[in-house]
């Protein structure tokens, strides 16, 4: 199936039923709460201490007095959880209609086709479940900007001017840099801004049709640049010429996700017959709708639990001592993700990132070419030259070399003399860096590839391949020396559950689509872009996605004791007077913290969001030790004073919670980082 954003948008129309967007806030706000939180927050940032023990009785019992609901009314506001995210389109060029009407349609067309949905995972650890508990919304608003337009055209037309055409290429090749340094002038006006800007240009006819570059050099005949019409910024940031092109890019035979020329993309809005202003802003409601998936709620492609110290260990296996190193350059690898790093970027508060690299002699290594020469498959082909010939091409299946790897961990810490770390999540990188000729990829289209707990890749002495994938009408080439774009790629991916700006999980197909639309310009993923650097997607998407599996295990946790609650005979029976005024209190601020981390998510404020998270924990720890206590007594006077059934699901439950709070309380203070228990 050729899915590309419009076809995906025109089903969606057609298929979605309307989801209620129902965020039902908490009840009665509580006075003072708010203050005491946000001084908390300051005295102790890390929510080391439980915020419910200095609580002052007058809060306490205005907690107590709010309304106590149902279990159903509690799991459903759990489950309701919902992020508002605000994405600013602004509309550049003196053709678009003004941003009163224009707004009202596109919100029109957009909420036909989402109101409400969930944050997915691609790949989830153990079950099928894709969804995550907590639901996103589009906050959309809309405005005109004139003086932007004119400015811009101004700096496109001597662009144009001065660029002499080519001979390779019908589109003339625009550096975007032109562009986006005076839409980024203008973002930095904006500031502060909560959200997301997405500018769509439309500049007016030209002398010439013309095209983004991204980077230094023009094409030639073995190096394809490809061409685009869209730009993410370092900042939060998007920019999309309809003026340009049309361009294309995507699978070169066939496969999801190519961007056709021609009018139907709706990047080629403005190209082909004219349409009616409201069929250009359904057009421009596709690339919203689009934009807004792929790049400000993109779906993790692994879920990540929080830890404190991040640790990537490079493992060189190499074939020649001091073969060429150019392509493979650990530092400017780590430099890409330091400088996010120390921008503020990527990790959250109290995180910590360090890089270690590693030797190992290809010749020196048995396990090593155990695993080589286990993995190693072969791909017939046959081609019509003079005869038919069949063609032989070797891969290595990675999958089974992630086995044996996973396998031989041991093993290899030996041979690479790779210390022992004591905390925090390490995540091995094997470079594969092969003696041999010929051309051998993993699972024959990729350098590199992750996996959840490692990252594997592989270069021969083979310089370049042809890829199945083309732009500007033309086969991409890959070079196959060139590892580090690759691997940041994939470090991204493991790390940080980062997904590919192609890939995108959609529930309603029950898989992943593929669409390349964004994969062009400032993105380290996808054959079409030559950029390593990182933009506010993936930055975003970095520290989003710990925060966000955090909490849904605080969810599902919650939901967890409930279900155990109600297990007992519900909270009145099971929690004595005191003890079920706790329960409520302990209840309410629990949802009033997992309230506030939303808002602040939806913010962008990541750093406040893991503080109501932090803190949050020791409510739900304290609720679960609330029941468990109860459920003790409860079951001892059953035990002495009835002769009762054996009550085998109270007493499974109660031993579960037992595990349960043994494990919390062993680990108390780790709590937070231990939530990767829960995979
Ligand atoms: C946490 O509580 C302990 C004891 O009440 C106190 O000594 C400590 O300073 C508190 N920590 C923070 C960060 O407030
Ligand atoms: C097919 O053609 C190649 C050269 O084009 C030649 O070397 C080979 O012997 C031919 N094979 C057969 C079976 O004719
Ligand atoms: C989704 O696909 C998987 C396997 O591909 C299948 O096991 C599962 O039942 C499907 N889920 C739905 C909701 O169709
Ligand atoms: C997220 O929470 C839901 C609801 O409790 C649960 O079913 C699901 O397994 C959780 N997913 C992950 C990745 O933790
Ligand atoms: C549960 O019982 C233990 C031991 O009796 C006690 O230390 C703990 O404070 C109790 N927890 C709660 C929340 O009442």
């Amino acid at each position: 199936m050729s899915t590309t954003t419009s076809t995906i948008f025109f089903l969606l129309l057609i298929f979605i039923s309307s989801i209620s967007s129902g965020s039902s806030s908490s009840s009665v706000p509580i006075i003072g709460l708010d203050t005491f939180l946000s001084q908390q927050s300051r005295v102790d940032p890390q929510a080391t201490n439980d915020s419910f023990l200095s609580l002052s009785s007058s809060l306490k019992s205005s907690l107590s007095r709010s309304l106590s609901s149902s279990h159903s009314d509690k799991i459903r506001s759990l489950l309701s959880l919902s992020l508002p995210l605000s994405l600013h389109v602004c509309l550049v060029g003196d053709s678009f209609p003004s941003s009163s009407s224009s707004s009202s349609l596109l919100s029109s067309f957009l909420s036909a086709s989402l109101s409400s949905d969930n944050f997915h995972v691609i790949t989830p650890f153990d079950t099928l479940l894709h969804r995550l508990a907590v639901r996103h919304s589009l906050h959309l608003d809309v405005s005109n900007s004139p003086s932007l337009a004119s400015l811009l055209s101004k700096t496109l037309k001597s662009e144009i001017d001065r660029t002499p055409s080519s001979l390779r290429s019908p589109l003339l090749s625009v550096p975007y840099s032109a562009v986006d340094q005076i839409i980024r002038q203008d973002f930095e006006k904006e500031k502060p801004v909560h959200g997301v800007y997405l500018y769509f240009l439309n500049l007016g006819q030209q002398s010439k049709p013309y095209a983004y570059t991204y980077g230094h050099g023009d094409s030639s005949p073995a190096f394809s640049r490809c061409h685009g019409s869209v730009w993410t910024g370092k900042e939060r940031y998007i920019w999309v010429d309809l003026g340009a092109g049309p361009v294309d890019y995507g699978p070169a035979i066939s496969g999801d996700g190519v961007l056709p020329r021609g009018e139907f993309h709706p990047l080629a809005a403005l190209h082909g017959r004219p349409k009616s202003q409201k069929a250009l802003l359904a057009d421009l409601a596709s690339l919203v709708w689009s934009a807004y998936q792929v790049l400000l709620v993109p779906s993790l492609r692994i879920p990540v639990p929080f830890e404190k110290s991040l640790i990537v260990h490079f493992i060189h296996v190499f074939g020649t001592e001091n073969g060429d190193p150019s392509g493979l350059d650990w530092k400017a690898i780590e430099r890409t993700f330091m400088d996010e790093v120390n921008d503020n970027g990527l990790l959250l508060a109290d995180q910590s990132l360090r890089f270690k690299t590693y030797r190992v002699s290809y010749a020196g290594c048995p396990i090593c070419s155990f695993a080589i020469s286990r993995s190693t498959n072969s791909y017939t082909s046959r081609f019509l030259f003079d005869n038919y010939t069949m063609i032989v091409n070797e891969y290595l299946d990675s999958k089974r070399l992630h086995r044996i790897l996973s396998d031989s961990a041991e093993e290899f810490r030996r041979v690479a003399s790779i210390p022992e770390e004591e905390d925090g999540r390490v995540l091995p990188v094997y470079v594969f860096d092969l003696d041999v000729h010929s051309i051998l990829l993993l699972d024959r289209y990729h350098q590199s590839v992750a996996f959840k707990d490692m990252v594997i890749a592989v270069r021969t002495k083979n310089a370049q391949t042809v890829s199945d994938y083309s732009c500007n009408g033309r086969h991409v080439f890959t070079q196959t020396r060139d590892l580090e774009r690759p691997l940041v790629g994939s470090i991204l991916q493991s790390m940080w559950g980062v997904s590919p700006t192609h890939l995108l999980w959609s529930p309603r197909h029950n898989t992943t689509l593929v669409d390349y639309t964004w994969s062009i310009g400032q993105t380290p993923f996808g054959p079409f872009s030559e950029s390593s650097s990182l933009s506010f997607v993936q930055k975003d998407a970095a520290r989003r996605n710990v925060l966000l599996t955090s909490l849904n295990y605080s969810i599902s946790s919650a939901i967890d004791v409930l279900e155990s609650v109600a297990a007992h005979g519900g909270e009145r029976k099971l929690l004595k007077h005191n003890q079920h005024t706790e329960f409520i209190q302990r209840w309410n601020l629990l949802k009033y913290k997992l309230d506030k981390a939303v808002s602040a998510l939806s913010r962008l404020d990541f750093e406040m969001a893991l503080y109501y998270l932090r803190s949050s924990d020791h409510d739900l720890y304290g609720i679960h030790s609330l029941v468990y206590n109860a459920s003790q007594e409860l079951e001892a006077s059953l035990v002495c004073f009835k002769d009762p059934p054996f009550p085998w699901a109270s007493v499974s439950m109660s031993v579960g919670i037992f595990f349960v709070l043994f494990y919390l309380h062993a680990k108390r203070d780790k709590l937070f980082r231990n939530k990767r228990k829960q995979f």
